[in-house]
């Protein structure tokens, strides 16, 4: 039987850990030739050891050079790119009286900027293929809480493009679509800057938020992720979906 992704090929930033390491697994599980690109060898070559249609680039995805990179890697090795999945993303913790503007540098040139640098160097090979891409927003980008003003600034931005893509590639046969996962339990909640006090205090405050009464976990975005960008999916386009265990419900 046919895999679902057979001779296709994905990027997946920030594959090496968290979702997207859940996202690269689940693709590459199902046939997919997946690039997982992140600044930490020693997480992306674990990831990329568990399966053989893994294969790994090290970078930092605000630099140019790292973008560049990507592109010729994919194009040398597979010469097509049919999936891109921008997940890698950081999520700052800090009132607005403490944001200084290299917090907000900081989170904007990976939430936003890298994301719009490698979705414009992917777009050539992306709409050849007539392929698709999905950007990992939050449930935040909609459900604002304190604190995380650069956060859902940044994500908000990230929801806005993917709509506004999709017009403009839906021509092309390019279909864009975003994940706006909850709270997930991931790397992501441990790298805030807060002190573990705080830290707690803060996701103790989201957990009471949550209608299912529990984090999820990463490959329940993986799971909805694959369908999306799937031909299953070939009339969403422009479709923010809510995973986040009913928290953006309300
Ligand atoms: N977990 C949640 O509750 C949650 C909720 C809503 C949305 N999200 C979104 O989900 C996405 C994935 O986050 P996660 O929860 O899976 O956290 P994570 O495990 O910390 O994943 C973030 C990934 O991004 C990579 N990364 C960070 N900076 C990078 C850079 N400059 N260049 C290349 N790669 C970089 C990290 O690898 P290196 O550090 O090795 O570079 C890491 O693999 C993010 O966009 C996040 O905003 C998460």
């Amino acid at each position: 039987m046919e895999e679902k992704f057979e001779n296709k090929v994905a990027v997946v930033t920030g594959g090496g850990s968290g979702i997207g390491r859940a996202i690269a697994e689940k693709l590459a599980k199902e046939g997919a030739n997946v690039i997982i690109v992140g600044r930490t060898e020693a997480s992306l070559k674990e990831t990329a050891e568990a399966d053989k249609k893994i294969t790994y680039l090290v970078g930092d995805i605000t630099k140019n050079e790292t973008i560049e990179q990507i592109i010729k890697t994919v194009q040398d090795k597979f010469g097509r790119l049919d999936i891109l999945v921008n997940n890698a993303g950081w999520c700052p913790v800090q009132p607005i009286t403490e944001v200084t503007i290299a917090d907000y540098d900081k989170a904007f040139s990976l939430d936003v900027r890298a994301l719009v640098n490698m979705t414009i160097h992917a777009l050539p090979l992306i709409r050849e293929a007539k392929g698709n891409i999905l950007n990992i927003s939050s449930v935040g980008a909609t459900h604002r809480a304190k604190n995380l003003s650069m956060y859902v600034g940044a994500k908000a931005a990230v929801e806005n493009f993917t709509r506004v893509w999709a017009l403009e590639l839906a021509e092309d046969g390019v279909r864009v679509n975003a994940i706006a996962p909850g709270a997930i339990r991931t790397n992501i909640w441990n790298v805030t800057d807060l002190s573990p006090e705080e830290a707690k205090k803060h996701e103790e405050g989201i957990a009471a938020t949550i209608p299912c009464g529990r984090f999820g976990a990463p490959e329940e975005i993986a799971n909805v992720a694959a369908f999306l960008v799937s031909d299953e999916a070939s009339y969403v386009s422009g479709a923010i979906y809510a995973v986040d265990g009913g928290q953006g419900a309300a």
